[in-house]
């Protein structure tokens, strides 16, 4: 018979997501879930290729239903130890609608229901983004807002309900995103649980290279070149901030959201990249 083991979540089974899920995972089962059934079957034969344990789930995170049944399967398991969520739509994938819907509303879920579940001494990580970091200051009450009222109340704020634009709709989700993990980190660390989020800037995988030669390609790499880094990241980087947080190194460390970007963000406030803020 096989043991029991603890389980780790990963939504979202892009680079990010695996670069991640290989850090934690070893010696446990990894759940890998995506909207795209292929994408997570495409996953988990690179990491059962590279000695780990998986199963695949169909889940998508705009629906609260999706979310409960991806959490009854990794049940099956054992104890959900690790939750990462890598799952997301850019603003130049998706309307605004969409946007929305997954990226604030579905992480909101996702952080109330794997809340309820996480095992004690578990810990969590949202992949967010530098775009919620590019928002200006929202006043004390948006803040609140977008931090506690619950998932179904955020899509119907008036703040969120006049976003007509993609990169607005992504901005607001993001800075959400960080805000959330701030107010859902008091419900974790009642259970002995942690939970961060990650706000990667320019990072490379498959739709960032897609980015890189595609008509948008000069402004890209005018963005990077100035950036304080001068260059872009790499999964693996985003990987090694986040096993950090999810290790025993991390247990001090919860409800903080943490920028990797190569300083892009202090740039485009402070520096060569402030002409970005007439687009971006
Ligand atoms: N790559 C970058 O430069 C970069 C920078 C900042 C933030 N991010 C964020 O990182 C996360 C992962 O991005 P990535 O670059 O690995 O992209 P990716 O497209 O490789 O991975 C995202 C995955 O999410 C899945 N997905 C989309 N909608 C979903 C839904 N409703 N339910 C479940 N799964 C869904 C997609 O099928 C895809 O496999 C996203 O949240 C993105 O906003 C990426």
């Amino acid at each position: 018979m096989s043991r029991v083991k603890d389980v780790v979540v990963l939504i979202g089974s892009g680079s990010i997501g695996q670069a991640i899920a290989r850090r934690v995972g070893a010696g446990k089962h990894v759940v890998l879930g995506d909207l795209r059934q292929e994408a997570a079957d495409k996953a988990a034969k690179i990491l059962e290729d590279a000695g780990f344990e998986t199963s695949t789930i169909a889940v998508d995170i705009s629906s609260r239903d999706s979310i409960l049944n991806l959490i009854e399967h990794a049940k099956k398991f054992g104890e959900i130890k690790h939750l990462i969520n890598a799952a997301g739509v850019s603003p130049s994938q998706a309307p605004v609608e969409k946007i929305l819907q997954v990226d604030l509303y579905g992480t909101a879920v996702l952080l109330e229901e794997f809340g309820k579940v996480i095992a004690d001494g578990g810990s969590g990580v949202m992949i967010s983004s530098q775009s919620g970091h590019r928002l200006g200051a929202l006043n004390e009450d948006e803040n609140y807002k977008l931090a506690t009222y619950s998932p179904e109340e955020l899509l119907n704020l008036d703040f969120i309900k006049a976003i007509t634009d993609t990169l607005k709709a992504y901005q607001y989700s993001k800075r959400c995103n960080g805000l959330r993990v701030m107010y859902e980190s008091t419900a974790w660390g009642k259970r002995g649980a942690t939970i961060n989020a990650i706000s990667p800037g320019i990072i490379i995988t498959p739709l960032a290279n897609d980015e890189l030669h595609g008509p948008r390609k000069d402004g890209y790499l005018k963005m990077i070149e100035a950036s304080p880094a001068g260059r872009a990241g790499t999964p693996d980087e985003v990987a090694a901030l986040a096993e950090h947080l999810m290790s025993e190194n991390g247990r001090f460390i919860s409800g903080a959201d943490f920028l990797i970007d190569g300083g892009t963000t202090a740039s485009y406030w402070f520096g060569d990249l402030q002409y970005l803020k007439k687009t971006h």
